[in-house]
């Protein structure tokens, strides 16, 4: 599939038909933090299954739902429900979204995502500002041929978590409750967690925090120029930090503690940007 500037402008296209304002900030929202999505005033709501060009949500938790609408009087889209290499997507397919909300004209991104904490001092429901990735797994987003419209073919990626939006959120964390770290976070592909040894070799190289997506997102957020926050909420300790089994009902559970105080968290940061 050839990944053309008009591929993504025809996803652009049919959504600008169906909103009559453009979106300032787009929010992704990561497994189980879906209920953010019910703070959107105003909401239009489009099933990404209508959307053309675009891809569809295969995880049981993640709604598959592009939500136009207001918070804290900014104009927002909202993704209930992201795109995953491990749901068998090409790395190349999981630029989509980021580029047709550029050509929305979005102007900041923030992803958020349920993560394994590493850093032995990070507890369940902490949250942590991505300063840094590591990806050693799979290939890069932005392999194939370059759509120059969107950006060059070599670019930096040494400030793509953007310093500004970190520092935002760090101060936007006093007196919400949420104990909030700065740190890295490293990608795996999935769907199955991490081994012990795979998390204790993500310790040494760096990790602070491991997941399953928002890597890909990032880069492409990086490559068009747009300014990014990523936010990975705690919901385990990684493989082997506890001597028992990684369940997704504790991943789950975490994520419905979490929610209240993190959508939140969340609007405070939207009101500040
Ligand atoms: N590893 C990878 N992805 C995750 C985890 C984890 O421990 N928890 C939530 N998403």
């Amino acid at each position: 599939m050839p990944y053309t500037y008009a591929y993504f402008q025809k996803s652009a296209d049919f959504l600008k038909e169906k909103v009559d304002f453009t979106p300032e900030i787009a929010i992704i929202l990561g497994s189980c933090l879906g209920p953010f999505a019910q703070e959107i005033e105003n909401p239009v709501v489009v099933d990404y299954k209508d959307i053309p060009n675009f891809l569809v949500s295969t995880v049981a938790s993640h709604a598959g739902k592009l939500i136009f609408g207001t918070i804290c009087g900014r104009k927002v889209v909202c993704m209930s429900g992201r795109f995953h290499s491990y749901e068998g997507y090409d790395f190349e397919q999981l630029v989509i979204p980021i580029r047709v909300f550029k050509l929305l004209g979005v102007k900041t991104t923030i992803l958020t995502n349920a993560a394994g904490a590493v850093n032995t001092g990070y507890r369940p429901g902490d949250v942590m500002i991505i300063s840094d990735h590591i990806k050693l797994n799979g290939s890069s987003p932005l392999r194939g041929p370059n759509v120059e419209e969107f950006g060059p073919r070599f670019f930096d990626v040494s400030r793509m978590y953007t310093p500004e939006l970190r520092k935002l959120a760090l101060d936007c964390a006093a007196g919400t409750g949420i104990r909030v770290h700065e740190g890295v976070y490293m990608f795996f592909t999935g769907p199955q967690f991490e081994t012990p040894a795979e998390i204790r070799a993500a310790r040494i190289l760096g990790a602070d925090a491991v997941g399953m997506s928002t890597v890909t997102e990032a880069l492409t957020a990086a490559h068009c120029g747009m300014p990014l926050l990523a936010l990975s909420v705690m919901t385990n300790m990684a493989a082997g930090v506890l001597d028992r089994p990684l369940t997704t009902e504790e991943v789950d559970e975490t994520s419905k503690v979490i929610a209240g105080p993190f959508s939140a968290y969340m609007k405070k940061i939207v009101a500040a940007i």
